[in-house]
């Protein structure tokens, strides 16, 4: 027997004729933080309805530290969950909010007193004991709804869009916020989001879902550096995508043939004994992974094309740069505001350019 936390073992689940979660499987390690990635509507709640024991799969089963809780109802499972729009009780202070689990566990009030007192302290909402929701902005209100969640310290606690609705510098402070306080209490965390930044930034490993299926789990950069198709490496980061076919291999490379812009080198992450002479393959290149410049690169050493500067937007820590390839192609640039005045400010709305990177950051992935 495996020492894993939670198992999913072929979960599959259809609404009338549509099925939204198909044959999905996945271990999480105790004290793991273990995100859900994926589009609106791919499944991912179901998934995570069906772990808390919301809802019954139509197939395969759920097991934790090894028992099988497919059936069990949610009070007898030592899950919790957290949705996305905070879920606390009105009427009840923020002291009784967080109270609630203990006392329906029976705990003595003095105990209670003194673990609410220190998740406060933790979550920097000391003195906030009599507040009623209302009296709350968005983001204390969830920090609340999580040490509800948290106090009776469950074995795995579900957090579905936990900060979807707050807004971007409170989400990435609340981000870090999580990530301390799920290491202090060595709880196991499913986190869904569609946000593939707050998936990089939390994840110990993320698994990437479209429509009901599980298409790649792995750490945030094995995600990042090698997704296993098109979807991956379009829905993580950002990406250029060119069409194309292989026309050789040769080694850990193979050459690209895409109609316009001409030859790529590439490297396959995966599956590269698939590739031969003729398959059809998308080739992805992150934008951070292109070089930009008026003069032309030496030849052989690098992917190259030629294009004209459409648009420059300028970031703060770095600069994108839209490129039109001859071809009709559109190629995004990032580079890093490094110095000022310095490297590329001199390259200018229409200037003739050329966009080169390495064949080691060309990815070849299926079509
Ligand atoms: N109770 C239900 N009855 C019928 N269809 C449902 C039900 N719940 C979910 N669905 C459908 O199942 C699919 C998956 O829904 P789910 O809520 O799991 O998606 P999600 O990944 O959580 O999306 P979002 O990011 O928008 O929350 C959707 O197409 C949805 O319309
Ligand atoms: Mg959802």
């Amino acid at each position: 027997m495996s020492d894993a936390r939670l198992q999913v073992l072929g979960l599959t689940k259809r609404f009338g004729k549509k099925t939204a979660v198909r044959d999905v499987s996945f271990t999480v390690q105790p004290n793991e933080f273990f995100c859900l990635l994926g589009p609106s509507g791919c499944g991912k709640t179901t998934i995570l309805r069906m772990i808390g024991g919301l809802l019954v799969p139509d197939a395969g089963r759920v097991l934790l530290d090894g028992q099988d809780i497919t059936f069990d109802p949610p009070e007898k499972r030592d899950i919790n969950i957290v949705f996305q729009n905070y879920a606390l009780f009105p009427h009840m202070t923020v002291y009784d909010n967080i109270a609630f689990g203990p006392r329906r566990q029976g705990w003595p009030e003095d105990r209670i007193r003194q673990e609410v007192g220190r998740l406060l302290e933790i979550a920097h909402l000391t003195g906030y004991e009599h507040k009623y929701p209302r009296q709350l902005s968005g983001g204390e209100q969830q920090r609340v709804a999580l040490l509800r969640a948290l106090i009776t310290r469950p074995q795995v606690l579900l957090l579905d869009e936990p900060l979807g609705a707050l807004d971007l510098k409170i989400r990435q402070q609340l981000q870090l916020e999580l990530i301390n306080i799920q290491d202090d209490f060595h709880i196991t965390f499913i986190y869904v989001t569609h946000d593939q930044s707050e998936a990089l930034a939390m994840g110990d490993r993320i698994a990437v879902m479209n429509q009901g299926r599980i298409l790649q789990i792995g750490d945030p950069r094995s995600i990042y550096e090698a997704p296993v198709n098109r979807f991956v490496a379009y829905f993580i980061g950002n990406t250029n995508l060119f069409d194309g076919s292989v026309k050789e291999v040769a080694g850990q490379q193979a050459r690209v043939a895409v109609p316009g812009v001409g030859d790529l080198w590439g490297v396959a992450p995966h599956g590269r004994e698939k590739l031969r002479p003729g398959v059809s393959v998308a080739v992805s290149v992150r934008p951070e992974k292109i070089h930009i410049a008026r003069t032309a690169p030496a030849e052989g050493a690098w992917n190259r094309a030629q294009g004209i500067v459409q648009d420059i937007i300028y970031l703060g820590v770095s600069t994108e740069y839209i490129v039109r390839l001859n071809a009709g192609h559109t190629v995004r640039v990032f580079t890093q505001n490094l110095r000022r005045n310095g490297g590329h400010d001199a390259i200018t709305w229409d200037d003739q350019v050329w966009v080169y990177w390495r064949p080691a950051h060309s990815l070849i992935l299926p079509d």
